[in-house]
């Protein structure tokens, strides 16, 4: 009998208030779990995943007092700072080429730190595993002038002559203080790549040998620390990297100069620079070192139009 009698209304009401007020607090806090969890997840994929392995091409227009007419419109494509290695796998690298040739480049520029030299990993695994690939890697680029390079602080570290080696199997013009032209129709443009500020001796009389004073010239050069030591009388666009944006920048703050390698700090850590003559772009790179993060900072494929 207990068992079918009815409680008084006003205990029914309260009761199912009282498990719908408890139902409906479970769901919103499942509800806010969820939107937390996809909030982490995404946050997550962006840090490292996506903003860390999606490149941006940055398209910019260069004047070049004195460039001749037949290398107007000339499409330059600056790659830097790969650093290929356990967090900057071979597959992305490949798909950041691909992405190059689509942009139909001219000529490719790569300016160093094409591994990492970590301790922990050691110089005879990072020329096994990093280095040897590359030779692959930079066969795939596809570059109607053809692709020149220059070596980063990581490189001469960690491999220095097999990085020379793979390149020279690759059909890549590897530039040690040393300079070439660029032909076209007959006239030619100046090219000089220079050593790594950083780990080597940068010999700038030797590798600006032969060029007029007033004449127009393509610069590689790895660090940019480089920069303010420059000749800035010479009519030169150089195209570094090294800084890599920073790697993480911090909203409303921009990049942690501490982790910047850099006697500047922040002050090169991407983007234009100007004095006297000379122009220079420092390119935020495609990989990462340390960490496999990117934040605020993607990864940059850098093209370069000429105009006369
Ligand atoms: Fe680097």
């Amino acid at each position: 009998m207990r068992e079918g009698v009815s409680p008084p209304g006003f205990l029914r009401e309260a009761a199912a208030g009282k498990s719908r007020k408890r139902r409906l607090t479970r769901r919103a806090f499942l509800k806010s779990l969820a939107a937390l969890a996809l909030a982490a997840g995404g946050g997550y994929g962006y840090v490292f995943h996506y903003a860390s392995y999606a490149p941006v091409v940055t398209r910019r227009t260069f004047r070049l007092r004195g460039l001749p007419p037949a290398f107007a419109g000339l499409r330059i494509v600056q790659l830097t700072d790969l650093h290929h290695s356990e967090i900057v796998p071979l597959a992305y690298l490949e798909s950041c080429v691909d992405r190059v040739n689509q942009l139909a480049p001219d000529v490719v520029l790569l300016t160093g730190d094409y591994v990492t030299m970590d301790r922990e990993v050691g110089r005879a695994r990072t020329r096994e595993n990093f280095v040897a690939p590359l030779a692959g890697l930079f066969q795939r680029i596809r570059a109607r002038l053809g692709v020149f390079a220059v070596l980063g602080n990581h490189d001469v570290a960690a491999a220095f002559y097999e990085t020379r080696e793979v390149m020279a199997a690759a059909g890549v013009s590897l530039l040690q203080d040393e300079n070439l032209r660029l032909e076209i129709d007959g006239a030619r443009l100046a090219l000089v790549g220079l050593r790594d500020y950083g780990t080597q001796m940068v010999n700038t009389e030797r590798a600006f040998q032969g060029i007029q004073p007033d004449e127009p010239v393509l610069v590689m050069m790895h660090n940019p620390d480089l920069f303010p030591e420059m000749d800035e009388t010479r009519n030169a666009l150089i195209l570094a990297g090294h800084t890599h944006g920073g790697q993480v920048r911090v909203p409303f703050y921009g990049p942690l100069p501490q982790y910047i390698p850099s006697s500047y700090g922040s002050r090169y850590a991407e983007g234009v620079f100007s004095r006297g003559n000379l122009t220079m772009l420092v390119n935020r790179g495609l990989g990462m070192i340390r960490a496999p993060v990117r934040f605020n900072c993607r990864p940059e494929i850098a093209l370069v139009v000429l105009e006369a």
